[in-house]
């Protein structure tokens, strides 16, 4: 396979999270002792991927540096680049075009944690082209919320499968969904990603959305799904979401220990 480019999302401005973020970038928030942004890292150099880069916002930007260096000590090798404005997950996605044209890209965003380290290793196998995203089944009961236009609507985009095959995906469809599965922040996409992107128009709530990148794919037959292992946790959606993330570290020592071994930590 030809390399792989890691990709972590960390921009957005971390208002669900106020006041945390008036001094801080959300995705330096600690959860369970670690800083958030680690959790999606070691994911990446799990896979093995050594070029990593971080897309964030200008809200603190300074910290990822201070906190991660060049990588070199945690044995990759880090950029950046800058999303000017809170603009949706695919154009964060866009601005590391000059660094990833042409190559294969593995994205996660910066506030997702997996109980499985492994997850972006797993999607990677056997990945030779098209995308592949993760999947994870969401009991009812913690699916739903007001949406952005206060109706009851799915907190995140919502596949249905045949097979390892997608044949749809929501991006939070009005309650009742059709499906319980939940798409997570870990993307794969082969080196036309950024073709999908740059043809993008903004959605109703303004963003470019990755879910459209995701149908792009689906519609041409190439979008396939892995399920995740374990539970799979969004620390940033909300102080609650937060505390709960850290709740199920606690819960799960083995992944606890992984993690933690990164940064030389204890748990
Ligand atoms: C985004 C995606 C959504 C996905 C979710 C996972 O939502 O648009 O499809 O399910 O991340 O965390 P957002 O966090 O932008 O609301």
């Amino acid at each position: 396979m030809t390399e792989v480019i890691g990709v972590i999302l960390a921009g957005g401005t971390g208002s669900r999270l106020r006041p945390l973020t008036l001094t801080t970038n959300k995705h330096l928030l600690h959860v369970d002792g670690l800083p958030m942004i680690c959790y999606p890292l070691e994911c990446l150099r799990q896979a093995g991927l050594t070029q990593i880069c971080i897309v964030t916002g200008h809200e603190h930007a300074g910290g990822f540096g201070e906190l991660l260096g060049s990588g070199e000590r945690y044995g990759v090798k880090l950029s950046f680049a800058y999303q000017e404005k809170a603009a949706g997950i695919a154009d964060a996605l866009g601005k590391v075009e000059w660094m990833a044209k042409g190559k294969k890209v593995a994205v996660i965003l910066g506030d997702n944690i997996y109980e499985d380290t492994q997850v972006i290793k797993r999607a990677l196998e056997g990945f030779e082209n098209g995308a592949r995203i993760v999947l994870s089944e969401v009991p009812e009961e913690k699916l739903y919320e007001p949406g952005f236009d206060k109706q009851p609507r799915a907190k995140y985009g919502i596949a249905q499968v045949s097979g390892e095959k997608v044949v749809n995906i929501e991006e939070k469809p009005l309650k009742p969904a059709k499906s319980n599965l939940a798409v997570t922040g870990a993307y794969i996409y082969d080196e036309h990603v950024f073709d999908i992107v740059n043809n993008l128009v903004p959605s109703k709530r303004g963003e470019l959305e990755i879910t459209d990148v995701n149908n792009a794919y689906r519609k041409k037959g190439m979008l396939t799904a892995l399920r995740a292992n374990g539970w799979w946790g969004d620390a940033g959606e909300n102080i609650d979401s937060l505390h709960h993330a850290a709740e199920l570290l606690r819960v799960s020592p083995k992944a606890r220990e992984l993690y933690h071994e990164m940064l030389n930590t204890k748990p």
